[in-house]
């Protein structure tokens, strides 16, 4: 697979797609960000292109075209691409890197010949990291030129392709947030606990990784129902007033989340929900009155 490809949108996810694209054979052509500082500093990082500070027609050089700019602008690209290269998109593909956003957005392009799709990475991708793409799932959607390109893209990147159909993409991309940002958020927010409670930064984090990395290697080994543990599962619903009490002299959010935390764990998990969320409602309700 030895096809040029143009990177419109080079930062966090152009950037580790481009640079591993060009270690597995493809010809990188133009780079396209915003300025040119920017994509200089992309092509660097890819090791291969030419950097372009905005949307020129020299993208129509390539076979293929990697949108990886932010969701709301994905639109407004595509119809200015097509305005830049009317029938000569003819037979290209372009794909954009949205988990949320499916193939339509890029209708402009589509209108004029492009075969279009989405490839979307449900991974995680931070400004200082350049994350593993072995075994991730990549959330696909398109015409059927498209997809067939972006299913061998997908699994030339040792990922594993599974087809997300237009009207699925914002749930599928909202359980993503699930795994990504809100474990972060909701690790960092143990942290900020045990700070208060004297740990430094360093102890709280290493003492909540060990407890989430265990907590994750149990789901991945045994299932959630078997990993679910801590107060709720074992019925101490005295300890989960006191965690609510305790939470009170915090910021509102925290004991927000507790509670809605807790309902979904018990949504998702008991073997009983109903009878199990009754009961849980009465503790909830008392207002973690219990220190
Ligand atoms: N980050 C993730 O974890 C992740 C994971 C999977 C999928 N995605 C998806 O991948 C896409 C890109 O996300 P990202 O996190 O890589 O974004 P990002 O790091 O903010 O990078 C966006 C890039 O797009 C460029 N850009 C912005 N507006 C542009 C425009 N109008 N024309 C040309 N280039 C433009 C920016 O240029 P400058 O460099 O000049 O600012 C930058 O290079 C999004 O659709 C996102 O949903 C993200």
């Amino acid at each position: 697979m030895s096809q040029t490809l143009a990177i419109v949108g080079a930062g966090r996810v152009g950037c580790v797609l481009g640079r591993r694209l060009r270690e597995l054979g493809w010809c990188i052509g133009p780079v396209v960000t915003r300025s040119l500082a920017t994509a200089r500093a992309a092509v660097r990082a890819i090791g291969a292109g030419t950097p372009h500070g905005n949307l020129t027609r020299q993208v129509l050089a390539a076979d293929v075209v990697l949108l990886a700019t932010p969701d709301s602008t994905i639109a407004a690209v595509a119809q200015q691409l097509a305005q830049i290269g009317g029938s000569e998109w003819r037979g290209k593909v372009v794909l954009h890197t949205s988990g949320a956003l499916s193939h339509a957005v890029l209708a402009p392009l589509r209108r004029v010949g492009a075969c279009t799709g989405a490839m979307h990475p449900m991974q995680t991708f931070g400004r200082r990291s350049a994350p593993n793409l072995e075994g991730v799932v990549f959330g696909l959607d398109g015409d059927p030129a498209a997809l067939r390109l972006a299913r061998r893209m997908a699994r030339l990147l040792g990922g594993i392709p599974v087809r997300v159909e237009p009207a699925r993409r914002a749930a599928y991309h909202a359980a993503g947030g699930f795994a990504a940002q809100h474990t972060l958020v909701v690790l960092e927010a143990g942290i900020r606990i045990l700070m208060r409670a004297g740990f430094t930064r360093r102890q709280a984090t290493r003492a909540l990784l060990a407890l989430a990395r265990q907590t994750l290697a149990n789901l991945q080994a045994h299932g959630a129902r078997d990993a679910w543990s801590g107060p709720v599962p074992r019925g101490d619903w005295d300890t989960v007033a006191r965690h609510l009490a305790a939470l009170r002299r915090l910021p509102p959010e925290y004991a927000e989340a507790y509670r809605a935390l807790t309902r979904l764990a018990v949504r998702l998990l008991a073997p009983r929900p109903e009878r199990w969320l009754a009961q849980l409602e009465r503790v909830l309700g008392a207002r973690g009155r219990m220190h």
